[in-house]
C-alpha cells in the first residue's frame, strides 16, 4: 500500500521533545504524526476497500457526532512497541502477530480486515517520520497504538460502511510508573470483564470500558490492577484489566489460564510460553482457580506470580487482595524466574539477546 506524506510544520522543538523523553511515563505524550488508512464499503454493501493511506500531522480527528463509534462502540485496537538498538536502528516485536490479532478482533466487531503488510507498513512509516521520539532509557520504548473506528454517520445498528484505521505513538516508560516493583492486585467480585460468546478475546475498547469501574475499586483499595474471575467456573482466573497472568510453580513449571474465548490472546503471553519452553520449563495452559492461588501461596507450591502485556512487559505481582483477605506479600521482592524471563524478553526486543525466533522486524 502506498502512503502519501504530509509532514507536520508544527513539530515539537528539540527542547520540548527532550523534556518529554526525560520522563515519558505512560500514555501522556504523543509524537508529531499519525498514520491513517480509510475504508469505504462497496455500494452493494459487499466488501469494501482501503484507500488514502497517509502520514499526517498528529491532531484531533474530525468526526460527525453521529459517527457510529461514538454510539455503539465499534472499535478495536492494538499495542506494540518500537525499540532503538545500540546501532541506532529501530525495531518492533512480532508485528504480524498483532496484525493477525487486529484482524481477529475486526472479525468479532464486524470491522473490515486489514492486510498484514499494510499494518506493518503503517508502523514503519509512522516510526520513520517520528524516529526522534523513540526513547532510549532503561525499560523505555515508543508505544505504538493502532486502532480502527467506525466513522460512518448513521444511527441504525449495523456495521459501519465507513471506517478509519489509525496509528498513534507515545514514548513510554514503566506502565505502573517509577521503578519496577511488585504490584498489588484487587479481586473483582462484583464485575466481570467478559462472558462466553462475548468479546473477551477481542481487543476492543468496550472490554476496557467494562473494566474501569472494577479498576476504580482496585485503586480505592490501594491496588494497581484488577483481577477478573469466571464466577460460573469455580472462580477460574481470567486476566487483569489489561494484562495476562502467569504462575511460576515450585516444581519449575509455568502455568497460565487457558484461552477459553474470554481471555485476550496476548502476544507477550505467547512469547513467554515460547521462551519458557526453550528453557525446558514445562508450560501448562489450564484452568487455575482463586482457591488454587490461595492454597498455592500458602503451601509454597506457587513460587512467583506475574502479570504480562506489551505495556506492562512482565511485572511481578506481590499481593492479591480478595476483600479483606490478603494472599501473598505487598513487600515481596521480584521473583528470580519472573525477572530472568523479563530480562531475556527485553534483551531480544532491544537486540542484546539473540532473536532466535525471528520476532524482530526493522522499522527504521
Ligand atoms: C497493552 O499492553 O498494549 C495493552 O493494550 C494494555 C493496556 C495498556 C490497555
Amino acid at each position: 500500500m502506498e502512503f502519501t506524506e504530509n509532514l507536520s510544520t508544527n513539530r515539537a522543538s528539540d527542547q520540548e521533545r527532550a523534556r518529554v523523553l526525560a520522563n515519558p511515563g505512560f500514555g501522556d505524550f504523543f509524537t508529531d504524526h499519525t498514520a491513517v488508512i480509510d475504508w469505504t464499503a462497496n455500494a452493494d454493501g459487499n466488501g469494501g476497500s482501503w484507500h488514502d493511506a497517509r502520514i499526517e500531522p498528529y491532531g484531533p480527528i474530525a468526526l460527525d457526532p453521529a459517527a457510529s463509534v461514538l454510539h455503539y462502540g465499534q472499535e478495536i485496537f492494538e499495542g506494540l512497541k518500537a525499540y532503538q538498538h545500540a546501532d541506532g536502528s529501530v525495531w518492533t516485536f512480532r508485528p504480524h502477530a498483532n496484525a493477525a490479532r487486529l484482524n481477529r478482533s475486526a472479525k468479532r466487531l464486524a470491522l473490515p480486515q486489514l492486510d498484514e503488510e499494510a499494518f506493518v507498513e503503517s508502523l514503519r512509516r509512522l516510526v520513520q517520520a517520528d524516529r526522534a521520539w523513540v526513547p532510549t532509557g532503561e525499560g523505555e520504548a515508543l508505544y505504538l497504538r493502532p486502532f480502527m473506528i467506525a466513522t460512518e454517520a448513521f444511527l441504525g445498528v449495523r456495521s459501519a460502511r465507513e471506517v478509519s484505521y489509525r496509528v498513534i505513538a507515545s514514548p513510554a516508560g514503566n506502565y505502573f510508573g517509577g521503578e519496577l516493583k511488585p504490584v498489588s492486585i484487587w479481586v473483582s467480585k462484583n464485575y466481570a470483564r467478559a462472558g462466553r460468546g462475548g468479546t473477551g478475546s477481542a481487543k476492543c475498547g468496550g472490554n476496557y470500558a467494562a473494566s474501569l469501574v472494577a479498576q476504580m475499586e482496585a485503586e480505592a483499595n490501594g491496588c494497581k490492577q484488577v483481577l477478573f474471575l469466571d464466577e460460573f467456573n469455580d472462580n477460574a482466573v481470567e486476566e487483569l484489566g489489561g494484562m495476562n497472568v502467569f504462575f511460576v510453580m515450585k516444581d519449575g513449571s509455568l502455568v497460565t489460564p487457558a484461552l477459553t474465548g474470554t481471555i485476550l490472546e496476548g502476544v507477550t503471553r505467547s512469547s513467554i510460553i515460547q521462551l519458557a519452553k526453550d528453557r525446558g520449563m514445562p508450560v501448562t495452559e489450564r484452568k487455575i482457580t482463586l482457591d488454587e492461588w490461595r492454597e498455592g501461596i500458602a503451601s509454597g507450591d506457587i513460587a512467583e506470580v506475574f502479570a504480562c502485556g506489551t505495556a506492562a512487559v512482565i511485572t511481578p505481582i506481590g499481593l492479591l487482595k480478595n476483600g479483606d483477605e490478603l494472599i501473598g506479600d505487598e513487600q515481596a521482592t521480584a521473583g528470580e524466574v519472573t525477572m530472568s524471563i523479563r530480562e531475556e524478553l527485553l534483551g531480544i526486543q532491544l537486540g542484546t539477546v539473540e532473536d532466535r525466533h525471528g520476532w524482530l522486524e526493522k522499522l527504521a
